[in-house]
């Protein structure tokens, strides 16, 4: 079984692996006529791209997106779109460790005990190299659902979250962190600095808001756009936890206080509060679709951790090579994609049921 693949009509899948010649996406089930190019997707890589500060991973990798299929003369044709990446900075000898003993954390020991076999070069297809495919593929999603604005920001790193009270949309951009909050970026820089320095790292919490979506995206129970989304987010490398609207903390509120009340609006019901983050029964209320996601610490740390060698034998593994010392930060434009790429899927679903 191959599972690589994620969508319903508009379904991508990656390949590629962190060592190899290239990495890439085929995205299948594009609506034709969509003008599409590589600069509606290199700037998308861009955000996500290695080595542009000292606060991630020092691989040096371009992420020149080429579009190989699926376009004719600037426009999708609606047959498959494929995307590829050359991977070009690999230093697959900063990996000898990791050939021999498993890194705790990482999927080394799964993917060994799963296939027996493995491509431990910068962690093969295990690798959140393969992220920029997605990012990639939701490049392309966006252009399906141009109504729809995606936004993500890094809300904590480290257990150091912003202050909402500072939250400034324009600051986003403006730190290396995806950081609201100027303030929380200065301490990020050295709280980072900190853990990199004694050879550790940190985890950290991703919101991410669509606004634009129209009430009526969505299915009830088995494809509520809750778990469509929740499959996407956990679907990336280190996610651990994932929220919608007020998650685990609506099991703390009263039925009044989570309620989000109605009165009516210019456009249909006006909702005063948002504690559902945007959807009722699995379908989009309209409101913005709010999601947060959890990023643990990177497991490739420089603080020798107790691990087991392919032999059984008891060892101790330090992670050399390189790697970023808070996933988090990079994963803030992937949790973008993937948003984007459900957004996608559900707009065309939508349209194929109820017109
Ligand atoms: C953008 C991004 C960059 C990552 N970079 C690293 C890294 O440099 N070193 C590392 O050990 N893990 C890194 N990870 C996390 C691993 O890929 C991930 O922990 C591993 O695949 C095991 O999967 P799991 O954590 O989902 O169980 C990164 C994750 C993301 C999203």
């Amino acid at each position: 079984m191959s599972l690589n693949s994620f969508g319903h009509l508009f379904r991508f899948t990656t390949w590629g692996e962190s060592h190899g010649p290239a990495i890439g996406a085929v995205v299948d089930g594009c609506p034709p006529g969509i003008a599409l190019g590589e600069g509606d997707i290199q700037p998308w890589l861009d955000k996500r791209r290695p080595g542009t500060s000292r606060f991630t991973t020092q691989r040096q990798e371009p992420d020149q997106v080429r579009i190989l299929s699926g376009v004719f003369e600037g426009r999708t044709t609606g047959t498959p779109i494929s995307l590829m990446i050359e991977n070009v900075d690999q230093r697959s000898k900063d990996y000898s460790e990791v050939a021999n003993a498993y890194r705790p954390g990482h999927a080394d020991y799964a993917y060994d005990a799963k296939y027996g076999f493995r491509d431990y070069r910068g962690g093969g297809r295990s690798s959140a190299r393969e992220t920029a495919s997605r990012v990639a593929a939701g490049a392309v999603a966006r252009l399906v659902i141009p109504q729809v604005r995606i936004r993500a920001w890094v809300e904590a790193i480290g257990g150091d979250a912003i202050d909402p009270a500072n939250f400034d949309d324009a600051q986003i951009d403006a730190n290396p962190f995806f950081c609201p909050d100027a303030d929380a970026a200065v301490r990020w820089e050295a709280l980072i600095d900190s853990a990199r320095k004694a050879g550790s790292s940190l985890g950290a919490v991703i919101a991410c808001e669509a606004t634009g979506v129209p009430a009526g995206w969505g299915a009830p129970l088995y494809a509520k756009l809750d778990s469509e989304l929740a499959a996407a987010m956990m679907s990336i490398n280190a996610v651990k936890g994932v929220e919608i609207g007020d998650g685990f903390a609506a099991a703390a509120l009263r039925g009044e206080e989570n309620a989000d009340p109605m009165r009516p609006g210019e456009a249909g019901p006006e909702f005063l509060a948002n504690h559902a983050g945007g959807i009722a029964g699995g379908i989009a209320t309209g409101q913005p679709i709010r999601v947060r996601v959890a990023f643990k610490p990177t497991s490739s740390i420089l603080i020798p951790v107790e691990t087991v060698t392919r032999q059984g034998e008891a060892s101790n593994i330090q992670t050399k090579g390189r790697h970023d010392p808070c996933v988090g930060i990079r994963g803030a434009p992937v949790v973008e994609a993937m948003m984007a790429l459900v957004l996608a899927d559900q707009s065309l679903l939508h349209r194929g049921q109820c017109g």
